[in-house]
């Protein structure tokens, strides 16, 4: 959708079908918003996107249609809502004329205190309307498979739920509830909303009251990248701000505030996917989500990934660029776009540079992007190497912060490793290539001897340290056993020693 400009300085935001006023400070979060206009069925647990207590329904383009997308409102700015239409718990249905899902929930018994309910129920609704949601083809699947990652008998991925918690139902009936769900009815108003265009993105710029001492905080959403880049070059100190799950985690937890922020999320520029002969290019403000569906499986590394980040409702909103953006040495993309060898687009309103992922970092926390540049876009070479694996050791294996991540690339050929790439986060300052193991690698035959070697270098890469994810040498025997895991799940995959033909 284009932009349009905002013709006054208000902020108008419709919510349940009533268009409501948002008059506070910048900072605040949509949930503080909603709980303050009354719509109580949005829930704070956690305040840093890890409950899912607050989860909305937020109407995000999709094409030329609408999907009805899962976000965490404690995470989002309220004032990002600008224009846009927001359903909440209260909005999907009332006593007395339940939303089917929450009819499932009543009939499966999935709500006892109901602290989680409405979040669960708002995950649950943006999976049953769905577009791609449908009974999969065959024997639907087993127990302990469905309980893990797949679909149920009617299509819903029970990963739609994975960043809600329930402290007291269990999951059981949650999930029955989930599986039980029908297809939405001919007259049903929010399925029938999906098939007409997505508001249309705002240009806002406002100003409020934002601190006890009335500083103001400002919030610009430009309308072009050139606009977006003119700011940056003007006033270095504006932030960034991308899908706003590292940055509002800073908001409310560490009462970070910024000054002037600069909506970066909806520009049409950096969120275009190209793919040419030589290469794939992603832009910057591509969530995870939306990477998840439109690569379509062109880079399986990054698949093996997405489920493994986050959960569904961060997902919707991280982008790719932001995980870069915070030049954290644990993000788990870096690890697998270094393996891949991708290149950043890093612009700004005089120019534009390529700089190899792998030069990018150079301290903790710090890259070479210069004040006034974005990353615009992330470029990955093709062809791809066959041999891919992402492993991610976290204490929990969904919806956690990796100890250690791990990303494969490896070209083989008549039996001989030709190319190796192996991307390493969790164990430096910085994520990095484990070049001296890609060498022990390279020109050597795919069998357990080699990947034996390799692995004793390959538990020497890096610099891990101890904090409270995980010790210096736990970190060290998780690198120095990955590459036989790697081995043995690649001989599961073909049966035989060879990744040649796959
Ligand atoms: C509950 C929870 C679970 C999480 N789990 C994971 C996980 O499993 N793996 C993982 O890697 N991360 C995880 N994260 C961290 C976070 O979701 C990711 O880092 C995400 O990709 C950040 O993207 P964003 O768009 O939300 O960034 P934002 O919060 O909008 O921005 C983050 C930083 O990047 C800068 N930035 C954003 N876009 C750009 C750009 N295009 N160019 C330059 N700078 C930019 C911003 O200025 C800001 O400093 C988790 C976070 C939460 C809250
Ligand atoms: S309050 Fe826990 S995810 Fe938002
Ligand atoms: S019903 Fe009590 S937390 Fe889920």
């Amino acid at each position: 959708m284009t932009a349009k400009p905002t013709t006054e300085s208000q902020c108008l935001i419709t919510v349940n079908g009533t268009v409501r006023e948002f008059t506070g400070p910048t900072h605040t979060n949509a949930l503080d918003f909603l709980r303050g206009e009354g719509l109580t069925s949005c829930k704070e647990g956690c305040a840093e996107g890890e409950c899912g207590a607050c989860s909305i329904l937020v109407a995000r383009a999709d094409g030329d249609a609408t999907r009805w997308t899962a976000l965490n409102a404690c995470l989002l700015p309220a004032v990002a809502l600008d224009g846009q239409e927001v359903i909440t718990a209260e909005g999907l249905g009332d006593r007395t004329d339940l939303h089917p899902v929450q009819q499932q929930m009543v009939e499966h018994g999935g709500s006892q205190c109901g602290y989680c309910t409405p979040g669960f129920v708002c995950s649950m609704a943006a999976e049953y309307y769905r577009p791609e949601r449908a009974a999969p083809a065959g024997t639907p699947p087993d127990e302990e498979d469905a309980a893990d990652h797949h679909c149920g008998p009617n299509g819903f991925d029970l990963h739609a739920l994975s960043g809600n918690l329930c402290r007291c139902t269990g999951y059981r009936p949650i999930r029955d509830a989930a599986f039980a769900l029908g297809t939405p009815a001919a007259d049903d108003a929010l399925a029938a909303r999906r098939y007409r265009p997505a508001p249309a993105v705002v240009n806002t710029d406002l100003s409020r009251a934002d601190t006890p001492a009335g500083q103001l905080g400002r919030y610009r959403r430009p309308g072009t990248l050139q606009e977006a880049l003119r700011i940056l070059s003007e006033e270095p100190e504006v932030l960034p701000l991308a899908g706003g799950t590292d940055w509002g985690v800073e908001v409310n937890i560490k009462g970070a505030r910024a000054r002037s922020l600069l909506a970066i999320d909806r520009l049409s520029e950096l969120r275009q996917l190209d793919v040419t002969d030589t290469h794939l290019e992603i832009g910057a403000a591509c969530t995870l989500s939306e990477l998840e569906r439109g690569l379509q499986g062109r880079i399986p590394l990054l698949d093996k990934l997405f489920g493994q980040f986050a959960s569904r409702l961060i997902r919707n909103s991280a982008t790719i660029g932001g995980n870069l953006g915070t030049g954290s040495p644990i993000g788990d993309t870096p690890p697998a776009l270094l393996a891949l060898e991708a290149e950043l687009v890093l612009s700004s309103v005089a120019d534009q540079r390529m700089v190899p992922l792998a030069d990018y970092f150079t301290g903790y926390r710090q890259t070479v992007r210069r004040p006034g540049e974005l990353i615009s876009a992330i470029r990955i070479p093709l062809p791809l190497s066959k041999l891919t694996s992402f492993q991610k050791i976290s204490k929990r294996r969904f919806d956690d912060i990796s100890s250690v991540a791990i990303g494969y690339a490896l070209a083989v050929e008549g039996g001989i490793i030709t190319k190796a790439r192996i991307g390493l986060g969790g164990v430096a300052a910085t994520p990095l290539r484990a070049t001296a193991t890609e060498m022990v690698l390279e020109g050597r035959a795919w069998e357990l001897e080699t990947i034996r070697a390799a692995a004793r270098v390959m538990g020497e890469e890096g610099t891990p340290m101890d904090d409270h994810r995980a010790s210096a040498e736990y970190r060290k025997a998780m690198l120095a056993s990955s590459l036989e895991r790697f081995f043995a799940a690649q001989l599961q995959e073909t049966g035989r020693l060879t990744g040649e033909g796959k």
